[in-house]
């Protein structure tokens, strides 16, 4: 059985990648600093991934835990801009990633997931986007702190991928992450759309967001991809088109991959054809049915 350790696995995306891991057999290790909520699939070691040295040897071997891993996936960070001062953001995520980068080089661990985020698309979009669906084409344009780390971090990526071509350090730049317990103010988004359009309207149900970091984990890519990961649908009921006429006048829509055209329905303005694409994504989820 593979073993993973999961950072941040006591947190929202955490849980569910944690469960995602166990259900598919791996042998599913959580590193955080907080440990879990309830019941966990996962062993849990405190650590503070600011350290190298606690790093480096979390990704090597714990007394009494386990010696050797197979795989990182790295959630932990202080999620979301405005939570504690921009430079605090920057001082826990963007370290923290590379300690994982850098001691899951120095184990000769080769399969990295990570998150990054939608932000670096261009979010809250008060500068619109240069085309609707975006996709992971255009180069990326971080508006806060936060973002400005993820993008650092991508950054990180492409050279430690160049450093060593056989490894696989994959970016998920996750949309909005939703528990079902959530789904509950989703109507309400309708009576004001402009409450949701700094994401163009998207979300990701955590446990979608584990599923594409299982297939992550399991691609044979090599190198440094990133990967826009949303439900396929938007928290709207209005649709797509009609919200990004109304709202992005000026914002040329594109036709997806299909060459179909455009936004049918309520079909998400954040593409996911390149994760459908290259991992199989396959979303299963959408607040439309209660998860
Ligand atoms: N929640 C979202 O909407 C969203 C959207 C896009 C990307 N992301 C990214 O997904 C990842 C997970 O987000 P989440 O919503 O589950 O966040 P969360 O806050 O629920 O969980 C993050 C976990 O990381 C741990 N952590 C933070 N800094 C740490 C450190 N230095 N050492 C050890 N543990 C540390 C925390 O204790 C927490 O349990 C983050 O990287 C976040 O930036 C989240």
């Amino acid at each position: 059985m593979k073993r993973i350790v999961v950072t941040g696995g006591s947190g929202k995306l955490g849980r569910a990648v944690l469960n995602e891991l166990a259900e598919h057999g791996y042998d599913v290790v959580n590193l955080d600093r907080m440990p879990p909520r309830g019941q966990s699939p996962a062993s849990f070691i405190r650590i503070d991934l600011t350290d190298y040295g606690q790093t480096v040897e979390a990704l090597t071997s714990i007394d009494d835990r386990y010696n050797g891993v197979d795989a990182v996936v790295h959630l932990a960070a202080i999620p979301a801009p405005g939570i504690t001062t921009n430079s605090a953001t920057f001082a826990n995520n963007v370290p923290s990633t590379y300690n994982i980068f850098a001691a899951a080089r120095a184990a000769g661990i080769t399969n990295v997931v990570w998150a990054s985020s939608e932000t670096v698309l261009g979010l809250p979009f008060e500068t619109p986007p240069p085309y609707i669906p975006v996709d992971e084409e255009y180069t990326v344009r971080p508006e806060s702190t936060y973002s400005l780390g993820k993008a650092v971090e991508e950054e990180m990526a492409r050279h430690f991928t160049r450093w060593d071509p056989t490894a696989k350090l994959i970016g998920l730049r996750f949309s909005n992450v939703m528990e079902v317990e959530d789904y509950e103010k989703f109507p309400g988004f309708e009576n004001d759309p402009t409450s949701r359009s700094w994401n163009l309207w998207g979300y990701i149900d955590a446990r979608d967001g584990a599923q594409a970091v299982r297939l992550a984990l399991e691609s044979s890519i090599t190198g440094f991809e990133a990967f826009i990961i949303a439900a396929e649908d938007t928290v709207m009921s209005t649709p797509s088109a009609e919200l990004a006429a109304r709202y992005f006048p000026d914002v040329p829509l594109r036709a997806s991959v299909d060459g179909v055209g455009a936004l049918h329905g309520v079909e998400t303005m954040l593409s996911i054809d390149k994760a459908k694409r290259m991992l199989g994504y396959a979303p299963q989820h959408s607040w439309r049915v209660l998860g």
